[in-house]
């Protein structure tokens, strides 16, 4: 299945009945192996948990720590961004040069990369020598 199905088909079983604003994410890892998520709220925080932080914990809880390729998907008009909290988890699992495709359900597609979703980016190589 490719990423971008992968990615609608988990989108449907997101659980968002604050926002009503359902979202679906579908990682390749630098295995091969896919892995999906979609966003789930709660009442106390109506936020929830982002689709694309569901893909990356099921990354991490198969074994996987190094992302290929992502691609996000959203109702909205225009391809939706990823959150700040999003990118940082983008940029500690794969490399400034990833692919990440942003869409929207009626086919509108957006691509970028962990790099620029995140320039700047602090990491590890920062706390070197402390
Ligand atoms: N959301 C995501 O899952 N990913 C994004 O990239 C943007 C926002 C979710 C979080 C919340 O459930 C809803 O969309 C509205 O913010």
């Amino acid at each position: 299945m490719s990423l971008k199905d992968a990615a609608l088909s988990v989108r449907e079983k997101a659980y968002a009945p604050y926002s009503n604003f359902k979202v679906g994410a579908a990682i390749r890892a630098t295995s091969g192996q896919v892995f999906s998520g979609c966003n789930v709220e709660n009442v106390a925080y109506p936020e929830g948990t982002c689709a694309e932080a569901g893909a990356i914990a099921a990354m991490v809880a198969a074994g996987e720590q190094q992302l290929a390729e992502v691609y996000v998907v959203a109702s909205s008009p225009q391809p939706v961004p990823p959150c700040g909290g999003c990118r940082q988890k983008l940029a500690e699992f794969g490399k400034r040069d990833v692919k990440v495709t942003l869409a929207s359900v009626d086919g509108t597609e957006l691509e970028t990369t962990i790099g620029q979703l995140l320039p700047g980016a602090f990491d590890a190589s920062y706390m070197e020598g402390t």
